[in-house]
């Protein structure tokens, strides 16, 4: 993992700072060796950000058909539920751009067996993605890695079973390990109620149970000067 990077901006770059700073690291992993492996965050943030990378310039900079598109977590919904994430990337990116279904790979939400559809999915990441994409919710959480989860300790299983403190309670989500083996991490967050969080987060001596964004630390964190406000000199 490369960092730790702060990227603040203004309100109004930072769709374009975030779309910018994911074609970037998807192009690099390409010229690197020949194909890239993303995880996708989850929730409302990116979503603007998704349709941008369908959007010039970054539509036509990015080499799509080389990519291999994850999810770093999934809500216990199916595909088409408004709370989908894999809904959402695809309505605002997957869908608009030329890469092949057979690199995308949804975390199925609404399995039988939660638990096998956890053990198959891990079976499907590659060893280090070389881009992760997370988000941070005000309490501090990201993927669906929530305070005091058993899931933020996991530390051999590379997905586990999530329960979520609000709806949809059942998640699917990648576990510490896989943060720390990714290449690039990139946590997209803006607005002003996650502020205090952030600091926290990013804080040397932050708690990782209490505060489980901060398994990210050491990545790139691409803020609005909102959600900047609280750190040292934001
Ligand atoms: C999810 C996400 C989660 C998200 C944060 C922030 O499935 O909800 O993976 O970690 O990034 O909850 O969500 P918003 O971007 O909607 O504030």
């Amino acid at each position: 993992m490369n960092g730790p990077v702060r990227i603040v901006v203004s309100e109004e770059q930072w769709i374009a700072a975030a779309a910018q700073w994911i074609a970037e690291k998807l192009r690099a992993a390409v010229l690197r060796h020949g194909c890239c492996s993303v995880a996708l965050a989850g929730g409302e943030t990116p979503r603007p950000v998704y349709a941008a990378l369908a959007d010039p310039p970054w539509a036509s900079e990015v080499p799509w058909p080389q990519i291999e598109v994850f999810f770093s977590d999934e809500r216990g919904v199916s595909r088409d539920h408004p709370e989908s994430n894999f809904r959402t990337a695809h309505s605002a990116l997957l869908s608009r751009i030329a890469i092949p279904c057979e690199h995308v790979h949804p975390m199925l939400g609404d399995a039988e067996d939660a638990g096998a559809e956890a053990e198959r999915y891990a079976g499907s990441l590659p060893d280090a993605l070389d881009v992760l994409l997370l988000g941070m919710g005000a309490d501090g959480h990201t993927a669906s890695l929530f305070p005091g989860s058993p899931a933020v300790a996991e530390r051999q299983r590379k997905v586990a079973v999530a329960r979520a403190p609000h709806p949809p309670y059942l998640r699917l989500t990648i576990t510490p390990p896989v943060i720390e083996a990714a290449r690039d991490v990139g946590v997209l967050v803006r607005g002003a109620s996650k502020a205090s969080m952030v600091a926290r987060a990013l804080e040397a001596s932050a708690n990782c149970d209490e505060v489980p964004a901060c398994l990210a630390g050491r990545g790139t964190w691409i803020l609005d000067a909102a959600a900047a406000a609280s750190l040292h000199g934001g």
